[in-house]
């Protein structure tokens, strides 16, 4: 007997039998799809907090008890053993590479690895001091204006390529934003260097002297990498989806997706992380941040803590606050004071009840920024990498969605709350 909830309209007497679907593993969910021709309502939930919005099989999240899963692989696993290479075959196609799958991978992502040459006239329209996210905003949906013609959202086979380029592409452009801001000349992949060292050497290297990148922060980027890739249907990811089930250009969606992630809220936490341990400056100062935190009329908030859905320690903080310590120990002559700053703000925000009640724990942005800002990457492209990173996930998740039988344009309704019909009044007589 197949399961269902029974929804009753008091006020009519009126009963639905609404079917519980349950997946693999997480809260099952019960379909609504009829209470609005049956019953005649909306189901309401602001911010989609007890909403479903699709199926996915891609990331699993367990926010009481701390688990991320992709495609199955627990995220302690792939940060340990994996690359982030490795990791957008898996996200893009469900399995682990074989060796031969892996390297025709690559080979493939290395064909995708030039941009049109007159994407770099989009750079020169920002001012050198532009934020970099707005640039990223500007040069990827630009780059619909190259794919749009050759590319069929209904073609399995265009809709991969599709995935590749943004996968090849992305971390051009995203080296390109911070070229543009110190006036350096833009730098080619090079399709010799594993995924991060083609980055860096795109971020870091000169015409005038050899770059030769180095291992220690090759590691960390790429762990980095692996930990931002994708994490459900967090609200980038969903305005990638809503933008792609009215079946956008795919690079548009995925500039979409950028605009969403650059919010503080969101993505933008990372640089609003170092930010804040910056004004902080001292571990004496903590006290009062913590207060501002807690003051309801102060829009200040602990940036890098809460989560929608981890009510538990965010599994990829606690691996990104390991890495910390071993990357300053490793990088001689780092001295990162902000690192002691925000140990010893998580570890008085964890003990005190205004945390403690609300479930705040430190998440994946709070210690991102310490291992960026320890590689010499400026805080303005914190967000960036975040981009660049995610944009596998935005990829992986759009592709599955345009493969979902379900498929459709998102529609939400609302609860109208607005003035009741009147009669047009002239201006004369109001
Ligand atoms: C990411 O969704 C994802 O998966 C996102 C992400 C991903 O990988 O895609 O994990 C990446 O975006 C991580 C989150 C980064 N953002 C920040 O660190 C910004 C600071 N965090 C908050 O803005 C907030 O915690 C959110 C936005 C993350 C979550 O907001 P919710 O779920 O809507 O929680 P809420 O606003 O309803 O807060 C519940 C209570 C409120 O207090 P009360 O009204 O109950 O008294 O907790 C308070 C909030 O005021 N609260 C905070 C707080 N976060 C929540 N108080 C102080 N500091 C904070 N950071």
């Amino acid at each position: 007997m197949s399961e269902t909830v029974t929804i009753t309209d008091n006020k009519t007497g009126k009963s639905l039998e609404c079917p519980v679907l349950r997946g693999t593993y997480g809260a099952p969910v019960i379909e609504t799809k009829k209470l609005y021709s049956e019953l005649g309502m909306f189901t309401f939930d602001p911010g989609f907090v007890t909403t479903a919005a699709c199926r996915s099989a891609i990331t699993y999240l367990d926010g009481e008890e701390g688990i991320l899963l992709h495609r199955g692989y627990p995220i302690e696993q792939l940060a340990e053993h994996s690359s982030y290479l490795e990791l957008c075959y898996l996200l893009l196609h469900g399995e682990l590479p074989t060796q031969t799958e892996f390297e025709n991978f690559r080979a493939e992502l290395n064909r995708r690895n030039l941009v049109h040459e007159h994407l770099e006239r989009f750079y020169a329209g920002y001012r050198y001091d532009a934020h970099p996210m707005s640039i990223l905003i500007g040069v990827t949906g630009a780059l619909s204006s190259y794919y749009h013609e050759a590319l069929d959202i209904n073609d399995p086979e265009d809709r991969i390529l599709t995935a590749h380029r943004v996968i090849a592409k992305m971390p051009i452009l995203a080296a390109h934003c911070y070229k543009h801001s110190v006036g350096h000349p833009f730098v080619y992949s090079r399709s010799d260097l594993t995924y991060v060292e083609n980055f860096l050497n795109m971020m870091f290297s000169v015409p005038c002297r050899d770059f030769t990148p180095n291992p220690v922060a090759v590691k960390a980027l790429d762990l980095l990498m692996i930990l931002h890739a994708d994490h459900e249907q967090n609200a980038s990811t969903s305005t990638v989806r809503l933008a792609g089930s009215a079946e956008a250009n795919p690079f548009a969606c995925v500039a979409a997706g950028i605009v969403t992630l650059w919010g503080r809220a969101h993505g933008g936490a990372n640089e609003a992380v170092i930010r804040m341990l910056e004004e902080i400056d001292d571990v004496k100062n903590i006290p009062q941040f913590i207060d501002r935190a807690k003051d309801k009329d102060d829009p200040f908030r602990l940036m890098g803590f809460g989560h929608r859905v981890y009510k538990n320690f965010d599994p990829r903080a606690k691996i990104i606050r390991k890495a910390c310590h071993e990357l300053l120990d490793e990088l001689e002559g780092i001295d990162l004071p902000m690192f002691e700053i925000a140990m010893e703000l998580e570890r008085i925000a964890l003990e005190d009840n205004y945390f403690i009640e609300r479930k705040l724990y430190p998440n994946v942005d709070f210690y991102s920024g310490i291992i960026l800002k320890a590689l010499n990457i400026p805080t303005s492209m914190y967000t960036v990498m975040f981009a660049l990173s995610r944009s596998v996930g935005w990829i992986s998740q759009w592709l599955e969605m345009m493969d979902d039988p379900d498929f459709r344009i998102g529609r939400p309704r609302q609860l109208y709350v607005g003035s009741e019909t009147r009669e047009y009044v002239p201006i004369d007589k109001r």
